[in-house]
């Protein structure tokens, strides 16, 4: 059991929209012998414009719900990588899929350096003290020099950083990287398709210059010699304790310096952690089955209700068949048919170990955020959800179908999708989302599913936050003068509607004993 927890490395590569991580990733699937030839996982692609619409998604979702873990062994260790989603309205995805990994790859681009994505994603991290690893990517197109970026990416991202493999030229010059962790270089032809052939060269060979070229091979052993110089050494946990951020630099599409990362990754990335539920923290080598769900997959198949529901194993062996307990609706539920995932394809399993993402059949049984256990009452924290940043008002547009609406929006938002809040002044129902794309992925979905319709009616809001306080009475006073702005979340917590910065500020200025929280666990 202890061996199979310790070769586990489950992680998440996260990124700015286009910086290279469905690349990266496809390159890691051609290490780890899942996929032949680049290209095939290509399509798991939301496309990027501004304006994409829900059918194109809708044609997309076969294969991103396979797609959603890939798992493969590499070296002797178990990697599972969660994919996230790469559109921005879908970022509060990408949160919730951040509390089931151990540690995180995030890629860069080299040309762009620090992006807004990347930022938001970051302070996701060094919330939850993720380990980090940065991937900065397209070392093959004229971009900045390596210094100024890693000075960038300690500024932009609050974290210091170690490179662990460093770029010999760039832009077209670019001839590979020099892998400093194993102290080595490895020349590969460049190739879009394929791994190819690699050579080991000495740095301080004359062989290096024969391969790289004299000037290049001058200025790689000065900049490493400044490296040295200028970065404190590399220590494995100060990695681990998200203290430092190894950088590695490479080109994923060419399948420059992939190879370095993934070796360097599959060693120093932590394996599962003990997780911290509320009554206890539990240890991923316990005897007993413990696991959480962190997603739930839209509809596959809209005539029969048929979602999947993604359980991370925190601890112990899941067994199939054997029934667990579903902690929120204290149901036992026994599991037939798990699935595990392979690239583009998907097995039934027999068992899974801790830092395994299971996926479970789910018709309905589960919300977001349940816990699964043996028979424990035990409650995983709950899954944050960030204040929406976009509002309307839901209305129902058949007054025959009030029933399926209700059910589908509760459904709807427990699968997370985005939040309902209940104006309590006069009892309409608002949907935040942080992307407009969201309120047509209900709509599309409420009608195909649910057999619902809806309409959006504007209303002007800037912020929704969590309210909470010591004091009853200033509670209850605040309540009152802002009874029209005052509404509840689906759990019944008090949730103010700001409808502007300014309004909001003031709020915080004259009530000093109320708590205003922009995510929803606190
Ligand atoms: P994402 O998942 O982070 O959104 O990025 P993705 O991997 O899809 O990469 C975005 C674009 O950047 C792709 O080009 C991809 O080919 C390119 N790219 C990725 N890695 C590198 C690299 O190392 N060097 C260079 N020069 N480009 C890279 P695209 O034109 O959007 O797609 P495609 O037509 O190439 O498929």
């Amino acid at each position: 059991m202890n061996n199979e927890i310790e070769r586990r490395r489950t992680f998440a590569i996260i990124s700015h929209p286009d910086a290279g991580k469905t690349t990266l990733t496809e390159k890691f699937l051609l290490f780890g012998g899942q996929i032949q030839v680049a290209g095939a996982v290509k399509n798991n692609k939301i496309r990027k414009t501004a304006t994409s619409d829900w059918m194109d998604i809708e044609k997309q979702r076969g294969i991103s719900v396979s797609t959603s873990v890939m798992e493969f062994d590499y070296e002797g260790y178990k990697v599972n990588i969660l994919d996230t989603p790469g559109h921005q309205d879908f970022a509060e995805d990408t949160f919730r899929t951040l509390t089931a990994v151990d540690s995180v790859i995030i890629v860069v681009d080299g040309a762009k350096g620090v992006e807004a994505q990347t930022r938001k994603l970051m302070e996701v991290c060094r919330m939850r003290k993720t380990p980090v690893i940065i991937f900065i990517n397209k070392m093959d197109r004229e971009g900045r020099d390596p210094f100024d970026l890693l000075d960038e990416l300690e500024h932009e991202l609050e974290i210091k950083a170690r490179p662990l493999s460093w770029p010999i030229n760039q832009g077209a010059k670019f001839k590979g990287v020099y892998n400093i962790y194993e102290n080595k270089l490895d020349l590969f032809t460049p190739d879009k398709q394929r791994v190819t052939e690699k050579v080991e060269v000495d740095i301080n060979s004359e062989e290096l210059n024969k391969h790289i070229g004299e000037f290049d091979a001058l200025k790689l052993r000065e900049d490493l010699e400044l490296v040295d110089g200028v970065y404190s050494e590399f220590n494995v946990d100060d990695y681990r304790n998200a203290d430092v951020a190894p950088v590695f630099f490479g080109s994923a599409l060419n399948n420059f310096g992939v190879q370095e990362l993934l070796n360097c990754f599959v060693k120093i990335a932590p394996s599962p952690r003990p997780i911290e539920a509320e009554e206890r923290e539990v240890r991923p080598e316990e005897p007993k089955f413990t696991g959480f769900i962190f997603k739930i997959t839209a509809n596959i198949d809209p005539n029969h209700r048929s979602c999947i529901a993604f359980c991370k194993v925190c601890s112990g062996k899941f067994v199939r068949n054997q029934p667990y307990l579903n902690v929120r609706t204290n149901k036992t539920v026994r599991f037939s048919s798990p699935t595990q995932f392979m690239a583009q394809r998907k097995s039934t399993i027999d068992e899974a170990y801790p830092g395994d993402i299971v996926g479970l059949p789910d018709n309905g049984i589960f919300k977001i955020g349940d816990t699964l256990t043996d028979g424990e009452q035990l409650h995983f924290r709950g899954l944050p959800s960030f204040s929406p940043e976009m509002f309307k008002y839901i209305e129902n547009d058949d007054p025959m179908r009030s029933k399926q609406l209700n059910k589908g929006v509760e459904q709807l938002m427990d699968e997370g999708v985005a939040q309902l809040f209940t104006n309590t002044f006069n009892g309409r129902k608002i949907i935040g989302t942080v992307g407009q794309l969201q309120f047509e992925v209900i709509q599309y979905r409420l009608e195909n599913e649910y057999n619902a319709k809806c309409r959006w009616e504007p209303v002007h809001l800037y912020k929704a936050c969590w309210v909470e306080s010591d004091n009853d009475e200033e509670l209850d006073n605040f309540k009152k003068r802002k009874y029209q702005y005052m509404a509840v979340d689906k759990a019944g917590r008090d949730v103010f509607l700001a409808d502007s910065g300014y309004v909001l500020q003031m709020a915080q200025a004259d009530f000093k004993h109320i708590k205003f929280h922009f995510t929803s666990e606190f």
